[in-house]
């Protein structure tokens, strides 16, 4: 029998990330974060003088990426090279900066492997663009989570402030709409909701009600662990 998969997909405040943290703890199954993945490529290209334009050497950079993921119930420590980046890598910055590494078709091509190979028993939650679509397009359950563009920009706003980064609402708005537009207007893998997903628009929803949604699309009674 092979292991269940549930994909969240969606865009930048979404909600996915916390979500799917949130539902993978429940349900005690691993967590793939594919969103950190390309973030740690930037951010690798940079360190290691790569030039994200040169396609070859980011894929090439991007098969052999010294990232490791050290997992915690409430969070995920990266490392790149053994160094911890999970602060370094979660900046609007480096969002962008991944978006623009997301868009070059080597890069995705060399990142695949890797993230089947997170689909391990007893189950995987998959959080990011494309899961539903290109990388788990057999998953047993899809997801694909909405909001209006100004709710996922406050969400945002919300969560750099309460990690003490601080931004200017109206940029970031902007810089959301901007990333959105590439991620779903590249030629590859572009952000869009597998035709077999579940469409869940989070705008005026909290966090609890999106979970126990999800958990109900798993058909899962929701039961907290421990
Ligand atoms: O989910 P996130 O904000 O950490 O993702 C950062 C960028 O990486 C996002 O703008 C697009 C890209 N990405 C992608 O192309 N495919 C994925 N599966 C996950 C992220």
């Amino acid at each position: 029998m092979s292991v269940p998969v549930l994909t969240i997909d969606g865009p930048s405040g979404s909600g996915k990330g916390t979500i799917a943290r949130a539902v993978a703890r429940r349900l005690g199954w691993h967590l793939l974060d594919s969103g950190a993945l390309y973030r740690v490529l930037a951010l690798a290209a940079e360190r290691h003088g790569v030039d994200p334009a040169d396609s070859t050497a980011l894929g090439a950079l991007a098969r052999n990426l010294p990232v490791a993921f050290a997992e915690s119930d409430d969070d995920t420590r990266v490392l790149l090279d053994g160094d911890d980046v999970t602060a370094i890598i979660r900046s609007e910055t480096a969002g962008n900066a991944a978006s623009r590494v997301a868009a070059v078709p080597e890069a995705r091509e060399a990142l695949l492997d890797r993230q089947r190979a997170f689909r391990q028993p007893p189950g995987l939650v998959a959080d990011g663009r494309d899961m539903g679509t290109e990388v788990f397009p057999d998953a047993d359950y899809k997801v694909f989570l909405t909001a209006s563009a100004e709710e996922r920009a406050k969400r945002r706003y919300k969560q750099l402030k309460e990690k003490g980064i601080s931004v200017n609402i109206r940029d970031l708005a902007r810089e959301i709409a901007e990333r959105d537009d590439r991620d779903a207007n590249r030629p590859v893998s572009p952000l869009r909701p597998a035709d077999d997903a579940i469409v869940l628009d989070t705008s005026d929803m909290g966090i609890d009600e999106v979970v126990a949604r999800v958990m109900e699309i798993l058909g899962k009674q929701v039961e907290t662990r421990g």
